[in-house]
């Protein structure tokens, strides 16, 4: 069901003719749409409307709101996060310039306005009044991102609150629209909306360990992007708890070097703390405790326990990912 669901928002966003004039705005937005990526987000909106309704195509419109939104994040994220790579391929910063990246997103951003604001329910006030919520938490997120890579002290739960706003929300919003679009309960609504924080947690936490130990051909995105931006990820804030006193001192050296022409002995240096450390397995244990607590938010929603465990095999897949 994924798959076919998956087929239909790739054929709808192939079906909008995004190039329009002035070229220099819309070509970057064609470009990030076609490069694909995994449809995550829309796929739950689309989910959600069918567990509760027995049709996805009512929620077409709000998912693919979600999903502009979500790669108008990336195109500024990727100016903030001095990424170069996205998809396998050069980011729109990078293609064309910073300015291009800015207003494209921003064209972005009120192009996902437009197609929520198509989905016919009764339901459009309470839809408009989550998105936006949503979209200004992500922006909150984001800010403590970037904040954070100049604090030596960020603890473990600001972290996962920096996440919850920055991925988390995104992904329990598309859930959640959906099942309102598909009728659901208020009750449901929220109980899935609590699927997908932890849902959307793993998901940052999968997101961080592949940016220091996947592979960048199937990854699609540099490794050790993170480790040169001085992200405060669940790696950093653990290793640097973990470290002895040594480690410990490398590890704000590093921190303290940002040059580009060190960057590669720099991610080099962390990644076999990491390792040392064994970083990556605590990390695999935060994402299977988010996992765990996903699935448990399936007890409160009034569904099929057939159709819970498509939920809990999309969360599991998600799990395992490699990109
Ligand atoms: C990337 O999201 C940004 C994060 C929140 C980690 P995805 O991993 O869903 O990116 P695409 O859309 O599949 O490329
Ligand atoms: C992304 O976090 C969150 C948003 C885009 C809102 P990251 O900065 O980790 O995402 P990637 O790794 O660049 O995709
Ligand atoms: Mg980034
Ligand atoms: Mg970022
Ligand atoms: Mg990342």
């Amino acid at each position: 069901m994924i798959k076919e669901l998956q087929q239909q928002v790739e054929q709808k966003i192939a079906s909008i003719q995004w190039i329009q004039e002035p070229k220099g705005l819309y070509d970057p937005i064609d470009y990030v749409l076609s490069l694909g990526g995994k449809r995550i987000r829309p796929v739950l909106t689309l989910l959600a409307c069918k567990l509760f309704s027995g049709d996805e195509k009512p929620a077409l419109s709000a998912a693919l709101a979600i999903e502009v939104f979500h790669n108008f994040t990336l195109l500024h994220d990727d100016v903030m996060d001095r990424a170069d790579t996205r998809r396998g391929k050069p980011t729109v910063h990078k293609k064309w310039n910073d300015n291009t990246a800015i207003l494209s997103g921003d064209a972005m951003l009120i192009k996902a306005y437009q197609l929520l604001q198509k989905v016919s329910s009764d339901k459009l006030p309470q839809l408009l009044q989550l998105f936006s919520q949503t979209a200004i938490e992500v922006c909150e997120g984001q800010q403590y991102d970037v904040d954070f890579e100049n604090s030596l002290d960020v603890t473990l739960a600001q972290y996962v609150e920096m996440i919850r706003l920055k991925t988390a929300v995104l992904l329990a919003a598309a859930l959640k629209m959906g099942a309102l679009i598909g009728g659901a309960t208020e009750q449901d609504a929220d109980a899935l909306y609590s699927y997908g924080i932890n849902l959307g947690l793993a998901f940052q936490l999968r997101d961080d360990y592949l940016d220091s130990f996947g592979d960048a051909a199937v990854f699609g995105k540099k490794i050790g992007g993170d480790i040169c931006c001085n992200k405060k990820t669940f790696l950093m804030i653990t290793a640097l708890q973990l470290a002895g006193e040594e480690d410990k001192k490398d590890l704000l050296r590093w921190m303290r070097c940002n040059d580009v022409s060190c960057f590669e002995q720099k991610v080099e240096a962390v990644l076999s703390i990491y390792k040392k450390l064994q970083i990556d397995t605590r990390c695999e244990e935060a994402i299977h405790n988010y996992f765990t607590k996903s699935v448990e938010s399936l007890n409160n929603i009034q569904l099929s326990e057939n159709k819970k465990d498509i939920l809990v095999k999309f969360a599991n897949d998600l799990m395992g990912r490699n990109s």
